[in-house]
């Protein structure tokens, strides 16, 4: 099939490799020039294992190209992907000014019947909204289907979630559409839900919003075990057995952040306003997980008896491990927090210091965690990459000027960093083992 995917971003990129890789004829579009021209040269935009690898194949063999022109590739395409991005405006609605534009450039591009597909995270209505505007904006009668076919990929594992997605959502107003874009997507043999539209662009924003909300429900968890003397690790385990409640996105922490979840929350929130349905138990989840960074600050503030000349040591800056995406991730709070209070930070992380440097180029920026512990007063774990997770304790004590560690991701286990010399405190987690 011939296709072309508008964006090369998270979504729109892996979503372009993965489809050339199974066989059709596809072109990537963006507006960004320096963009196309990395791309043309192999190479990737983004960090994400095994996008450079699909790059190369499907260019290679000749089924993958590059370009800045729309126009030109969606008069050669039969269906039509916009994965364009629709960040936070500041009142919660997604920004919707890229999906109108690339919809207005699709419509002048016609030249027979095509399938606009919507990957892109939209609000429920958008898919009416973007044919409407085809339509209004096409030079001669058209004839379109737009679909929404929401997409679920994790950032650091896009390209297995691709070809391996739990399911497949797909909504559509008539057969013809779905069963073209099923057709798509028959090859990964994975399950898959034909809707209406407005169903389908509703279940992306209703699972984001879940998984956000059990985040925010086990933090809230965490603060009630550490009053009670309970390990929030223990708690989640025992619940995660329940298999109407599952182990997944059950683990305690400094909240969720990332390109997703916080707008996804926001924007559905904002979407019950506009029908009058109030979303309350989002705003919980967006209070709870606020107020995690602030409540971690707290601890080493209080730990420390103060702030003022202290030297932090922060082991992590990425939102989450195996990217270098630095949105909402929870690094940015904690140093401003920390530096504000007169604390000096010195910061390590595997991939995303360099970006991290030109937010904060105050820091010192260390070569590996041991350098950035050195006479540091405490240690704070921000994001679990696997090479904190087998440090050796007592070289990092050996070059600390104080014990402290807080583990923002409760990685460790208590007793052995205790073991170490070091002084523990997780997420949730008693400061002192109970007395058996
Ligand atoms: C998420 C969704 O998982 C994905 O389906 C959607 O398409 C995009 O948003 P992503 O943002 O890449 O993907 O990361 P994810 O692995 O889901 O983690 C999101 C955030 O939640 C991270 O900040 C992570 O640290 C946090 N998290 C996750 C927790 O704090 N606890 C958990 O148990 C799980």
């Amino acid at each position: 099939m011939n296709i072309c995917v508008v964006g090369t971003g998270y979504v729109g990129l892996v979503t372009g490799v993965v489809f050339a890789d199974l066989g059709n004829e596809v072109v990537c579009v963006d507006k960004d020039e320096r963009k196309v021209e990395l791309l043309r040269s192999g190479r990737s935009p983004i960090y994400e294992p095994g996008v450079e690898e699909l790059i190369g194949r499907g260019m290679e063999e000749g089924r993958l190209r590059f370009s800045t022109d729309l126009a030109r590739a969606v008069r050669e395409s039969e269906v039509v992907f916009i994965a364009v991005g629709t960040p936070s405006l500041p009142s919660g609605d997604p920004d919707m000014g890229q999906v109108e534009q690339v919809a207005r450039e699709i419509a002048g591009a016609l030249n027979g019947y095509k399938i606009i597909v919507n990957k892109s995270t939209v609000p429920v209505g958008s898919g009416n909204y973007v044919r409407d505007l085809i339509t209004r904006y096409a030079a001669a009668d058209v004839d379109i289907d737009v679909v929404s076919n929401p997409e679920f990929l994790r950032e650091g594992q896009a390209v297995y979630d691709t070809f391996n997605p739990d399911r497949i959502v797909i909504g559509a107003t008539n057969q013809r559409a779905a069963m073209k874009i099923m057709e798509l997507y028959a090859p990964l043999e994975r399950p898959m839900l034909m809707t209406d539209l407005a169903s389908a662009e509703l279940i992306k924003y209703a699972s984001n919003c879940f998984l956000a909300l059990k985040i925010s429900y086990i933090n809230a968890i965490s603060r009630l075990c550490e009053k009670a003397g309970a390990d929030v690790t223990l708690v989640a385990k025992g619940m995660g057995y329940d298999q109407r409640i599952g182990a997944a996105f059950l683990q305690a922490g400094l909240g969720y952040g990332g390109s997703c979840f916080p707008k996804d929350v926001a924007a559905l929130i904002s979407t019950g306003d506009k029908y009058e349905c109030d979303m309350g138990i989002l705003r919980s989840v967006q209070k709870v997980n606020d107020a995690q960074p602030v409540h971690f600050v707290s601890k080493i503030r209080d730990t420390l008896g103060g702030l003022k000349g202290k030297t932090i040591a922060l082991l992590g800056l990425a939102f989450k491990p195996n990217t270098d995406d630095l949105r909402d991730a929870k690094s940015i709070e904690i140093t401003a927090l920390l530096t504000k209070e007169g604390a000096t930070v010195r910061a390590f992380d595997p991939a995303a210091a360099e970006r991290f440097e030109s937010l904060y180029p105050q820091l010192y920026y260390a070569a590996n965690a041991y350098d950035a512990a050195e006479g540091a007063d405490a240690v704070a774990l921000v994001t679990e990459w696997n090479e904190f997770k087998q440090l050796n304790l007592e070289r990092l004590r050996a070059v600390m000027r104080q014990p402290y560690l807080f583990d923002g991701r409760n990685i460790y286990n208590p007793a052995r960093v205790r073991a170490a010399g070091l002084v523990y405190e997780g997420i949730g987690r008693p400061r002192e083992p109970e007395r058996a």
